[in-house]
C-alpha cells in the first residue's frame, strides 16, 4: 500500500458498529494505517458481537476502545477518553453505520463510548450506512440519513447487491478501496483547491484503421489518474478524460473518450468553465486519413499495407483560442513527451500553446515517462523558471505539480 500524503500524521477516529459489514472495517484500518493515518478504533457493544478489539488493535498497533470510562491512554491530554479521542481527530468515521446507530446520532443520545465522542468531537462526520433487507429505504432509517447529512455529515450511499442474508438491494457497505476513497474526499474538503475545477485528460488516444484495429501509443494513463486523485486529495472538484480503463479516482467525473477528435471534443466542453486544464494525454499527432467500415483483410498476394495518415487537429492549440475567446480554462498545463533536445523542444511548446506550466520528461529514460510507476519531470513555468524534480513516484509528481497549479490560481484571486 503506497502512503497517502493526504494522511500522514492525521489521527482518524473510525468508530465501527454492529453489523456482519464490520469485518471490512478491519481491512479499511489496515489500509488507513500502512498508508500513514493514526487510527483510532471505537467499537460499541454490538460491533464487538461480531469482531473484537484485539482485531483492530493488531492491524493499526493501537488501543481499540470500548468503554465511555475508560482511561484514554496513549499521551491524550485527558483520562476521559471520549474528549481526549475526540480532541485528536481530524475526522469521525462511522463505518459501517448501523440503522440505531444512524438514529442515535442524529436525534444527537450519548449513550456509550462512540455516541458522546460524536457529540464531543469538532472534526468531520463520515457514516458509511450498511444494513440488510429493506431496512436502508424504511422512511426512519431515511429520515436519520437526511438529518445527518442535512448538518454537514459525509454519507457514504450503501451499494446494492446480495446481502448476507442472501436478500438483495440497496444497503452493502461499499469495499475498501471505495471507502478510502470517500474517507480522501473528505479529508479533502479544505484543501487548497477546494471550490476549484479541474479537468485532466489521460492516456494515448487511438485513432482507428478498420473496426478491430488503431494507431496509438505507450500511454497507460498512469500519470493523468495520478493528477486526478492529487487534485482530488487538494480538495478540486475533478473531470477525468480518459481512453483507458483504470479505477476511477473515488469523486471523479469520468469521461470515456478513444480519439484525439473525441479528446478534443470533452476537453472543450468541459474546460469552458474549468479553473485549469491538465493535458497528460499523449494526443496522437496523426491518424489515418480514411477509416475501413469492414475489417481490412490480406488476399494472398498482399505483401504489406500502406497508411495514408493525416494531422490531427492540436487541442492546446484549440483551447488557447478558446482561452483567448472568453478567457476559460483560466490556467492550462501541458506536457511535454521528448527522446532528445528535452528542454529546447518543450520551452518551445511552452510558448507556441501559451501555457502557464510545462511538464517535461525524457520518455527515453527506463525510469521515467510512459507505463512505469515513476517519472522525472522538469517543471517550465511560462515566466521562464525551471524546477528540475528527483526521480519521484507519478503521485508525488502529481502532487507537486498540483501544489504549483494551487499557486497559480491562488495568484490569481
Ligand atoms: O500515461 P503514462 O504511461 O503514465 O505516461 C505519462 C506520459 C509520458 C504520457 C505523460 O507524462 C506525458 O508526457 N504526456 C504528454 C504526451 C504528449 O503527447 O506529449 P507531446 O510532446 O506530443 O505533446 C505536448 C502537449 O500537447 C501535451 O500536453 C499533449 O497532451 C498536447 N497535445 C499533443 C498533440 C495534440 N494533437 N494535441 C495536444 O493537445
Amino acid at each position: 500500500m503506497e502512503a497517502i500524503t493526504l494522511l500522514q500524521g492525521k489521527r482518524l477516529l473510525l468508530a465501527v458498529t454492529g453489523s456482519i459489514a464490520a469485518y471490512k472495517s478491519v481491512d479499511l484500518a489496515s489500509k488507513l494505517t500502512q498508508a500513514g493515518a493514526q487510527v483510532d478504533v471505537i467499537l460499541t457493544a454490538a460491533a464487538q458481537a461480531f469482531i473484537t478489539p484485539l482485531t483492530f488493535e493488531a492491524v493499526t498497533g493501537r488501543p481499540a476502545y470500548t468503554a465511555l470510562w475508560e482511561s484514554a491512554g496513549g499521551g491524550l491530554p485527558t483520562h476521559i477518553a471520549h474528549v481526549g479521542l475526540a480532541e485528536a481527530a481530524a475526522l469521525l468515521a462511522v463505518i459501517p453505520a448501523t440503522a440505531n446507530t444512524l438514529a442515535k446520532l442524529a436525534a444527537g443520545l450519548a449513550d456509550d463510548l462512540l455516541t458522546v465522542t460524536a457529540l464531543a468531537a469538532r472534526c468531520p462526520l463520515l457514516v458509511a450506512p450498511a444494513m440488510d433487507g429493506g431496512m436502508y429505504a424504511h422512511p426512519a432509517v431515511v429520515a436519520s440519513v437526511q438529518t445527518l447529512a442535512g448538518r454537514g455529515a459525509y454519507v457514504v450511499a450503501p451499494e446494492t447487491g446480495r446481502f448476507a442474508s442472501g436478500l438483495s438491494g440497496q444497503g452493502r457497505l461499499p469495499e475498501t478501496a471505495t471507502l478510502l476513497g470517500h474517507i480522501r474526499l473528505a479529508l479533502a474538503q479544505a484543501g487548497p483547491l477546494r471550490g476549484r475545477q479541474i479537468v485532466v485528460t489521460a492516456g494515448g488516444t487511438r485513432e482507428a484503421i478498420d473496426p478491430v484495429r488503431f494507431v496509438s501509443n505507450h500511454s497507460s494513463g498512469k500519470q493523468g489518474y495520478a493528477l486526478a486523485q492529487a487534485a482530488l486529495d487538494a480538495g478540486a472538484t475533478v473531470t477525468l478524460i480518459s481512453t483507458v480503463g483504470l479505477p476511477v479516482p473515488v469523486g471523479a467525473q469520468f469521461v470515456a473518450v478513444d480519439s484525439a477528435a473525441a479528446m478534443l471534443a470533452a476537453v472543450l466542453e468541459h474546460s469552458a468553465r474549468a479553473d485549469a486544464l491538465i493535458m497528460a494525454a499523449a494526443v496522437a499527432d496523426f491518424r489515418p486519413g480514411t477509416v475501413a467500415t469492414q475489417k481490412i483483410k490480406k488476399q494472398e498476394d498482399t505483401a504489406g499495407l500502406t497508411l495514408e495518415l493525416v494531422r490531427n487537429p492540436d487541442i492546446l492549440l484549440q483551447v488557447k483560442a478558446q482561452r483567448e475567446q472568453t478567457g476559460w480554462p483560466r490556467r492550462v498545463i501541458g506536457f511535454a513527451a521528448e527522446s532528445e533536445q528535452v528542454l529546447a523542444h518543450a520551452q518551445s511548446k511552452l510558448h507556441r500553446k501559451a501555457l502557464d506550466l510545462l511538464v517535461a520528461n525524457d520518455i527515453t529514460a527506463p525510469d521515467a515517462g510512459f507505463a512505469g510507476d515513476t517519472n522525472r519531470v522538469i517543471l517550465l513555468a511560462a515566466d521562464g523558471g525551471q524546477t528540475p524534480l528527483p526521480l519521484l513516484s507519478k503521485t508525488l509528481v502529481s502532487e507537486a505539480i498540483i501544489d504549483r497549479v494551487a499557486a497559480l490560481l491562488a495568484a490569481d484571486a
